[in-house]
């Protein structure tokens, strides 16, 4: 067994560190308290093809393994995990989806400027009345020959506003239940389809987050991904692969906040020593150091299941969900190593710790994800 990286691992990794510190950090308090999208550092992020990682280079992607997504996300996440949850979308629901199921026209059209950054892309699956229970869909794809007709509503759209490509999982036949649900490609421009307004939210406020609205949208056949019926399926396959994602997304956020908190325990004096030499504070670090590299072996384990074409659903979800607990523990204590210090925006573990909690709630819940490990392990 090699736990070493291998040098272009360790060098997309230290890539992505160094693109964090220099033009991810400065402004990142400013555009959380503004709730302002980073549009010219996802624009860079593009350049440097960190939006299409694992897509093949014939259609301008990276071409890089699923490890290398993770340490790349990892590093992001530590600085700003609205930036990171862009990056995630676009690489392992849109690209990712597109490349596995969509047909070589779909993958011209789409995936070639969505991995080369040049434009964004949105996965839409949840609606007012289906978030978990995702088979629920009420929008509707009524095949009218050579397009579907698309109405209803979704909801928390990440990249809402600023995508220009949307991959909408909608009900086409409901008496065939899930296996009636289609994926559709949704261009921002077709008629009838409106945004939302942003959502304002308790953490990742640099994304844009939206409903979106569908009224009488003329989706042409050939955008439909997969065979007719295959859309849920296709949402359930996505999301295996983008629960990695997310996982190596708290993973970051909580090393983020325990690398200040490290730095800060050595700096701070109380009762004529360090900190870090009182024994409660030490122990919380340890606590934490090992927490974080727990959640990295998982989040390592599952993206090389999936590099080896392993099935990876089991894995995926116990990263997702182990990753997600331990950001929210790990980045209270950070704040709680901070003291008052914490509680104020200039130290960035107070946003941290609000981050960390959409990681226990979107691409499954972390009651989801013990749905998904529970039925493997019962199996
Ligand atoms: N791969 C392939 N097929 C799968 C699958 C997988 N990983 N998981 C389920 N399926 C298939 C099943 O085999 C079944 O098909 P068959 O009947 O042909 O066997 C079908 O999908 C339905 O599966 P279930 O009966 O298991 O469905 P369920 O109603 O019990 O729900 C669930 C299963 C795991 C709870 C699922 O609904 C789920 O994942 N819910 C959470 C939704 C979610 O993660 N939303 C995230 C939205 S995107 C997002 O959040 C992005 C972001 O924030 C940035
Ligand atoms: P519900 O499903 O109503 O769940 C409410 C509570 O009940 C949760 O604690 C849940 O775990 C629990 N629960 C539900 N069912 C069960 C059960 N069977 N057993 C035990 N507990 C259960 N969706 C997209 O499609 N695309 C996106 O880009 C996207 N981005 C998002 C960005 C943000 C900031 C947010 C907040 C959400 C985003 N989502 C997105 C939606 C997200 O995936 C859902 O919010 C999530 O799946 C939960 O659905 P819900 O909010 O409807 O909660």
């Amino acid at each position: 067994m090699d736990f070493n990286l291998t040098e272009e691992q360790i060098m997309i990794r230290d890539a992505a560190r160094d693109f964090a510190q220099n033009e991810l950090l400065p402004g990142v308090i400013e555009r959380d308290e503004k709730q302002q999208f980073p549009a010219e550092q996802i624009k860079q992020m593009g350049e440097l093809g960190f939006l299409g990682m694992m897509v093949d280079p014939k259609y301008g992607g990276s071409g890089l393994d699923t490890v290398s997504y993770v340490l790349a996300m990892e590093e992001i996440s530590k600085v700003d995990a609205s930036a990171s949850v862009v990056m995630s979308v676009n690489n392992s629901l849109v690209c990712w989806g597109l490349e596995t199921f969509g047909t070589e026209e779909q993958k011209q059209k789409y995936l070639v400027p969505l991995a080369k950054g040049e434009i964004i892309g949105a996965f839409c699956l949840s609606e007012p009345e289906a978030g978990s229970d995702a088979t629920s869909q009420k929008t509707t794809a009524i095949d009218k020959g050579d397009h579907y007709l698309l109405n209803g509503t979704k909801n928390w759209i990440t990249n809402g506003n600023n995508a220009s490509v949307y991959l909408v999982i909608a009900q086409t036949d409901a008496e065939k239940g899930h296996k009636g649900i289609n994926a559709l490609i949704v261009e921002k421009n077709m008629e009838g389809f409106v945004v939302g307004p942003k959502e304002n939210k308790l953490g990742i406020r640099g994304s844009d987050t939206h409903s979106l609205m569908f009224t009488d949208v003329k989706v042409p056949k050939e955008n439909r991904i997969g065979e007719d019926g295959f859309g849920f399926k296709f949402a359930m396959k996505t999301l295996a692969g983008g629960r990695i994602g997310i996982a190596s997304q708290a993973l970051g956020i909580a090393s983020g906040a325990y690398e200040l908190a490290l730095k800060y325990s050595k700096e701070r004096k109380a009762f004529g020593k360090e900190i870090s030499k009182h024994q409660a504070i030490a122990f919380k670090l340890a606590d934490m150091a090992t927490q974080i590299e727990a959640a990295r072996h998982l989040c390592i384990k599952a993206a090389w299941d999936k590099d080896q074409h392993l099935n990876y659903d089991l894995s995926g979800a116990m990263a997702k969900l182990y990753a997600a607990e331990m950001a929210m523990q790990v980045t209270v204590e950070a704040v709680q190593i901070h003291g008052g210090y914490g509680f104020v925006k200039e130290y960035h573990v107070e946003r941290l710790m609000r981050d960390a909690k959409i990681t226990q709630i979107y691409e499954g819940t972390s009651e989801i994800q013990k749905i998904v490990i529970s039925r493997a392990v019962l199996s």
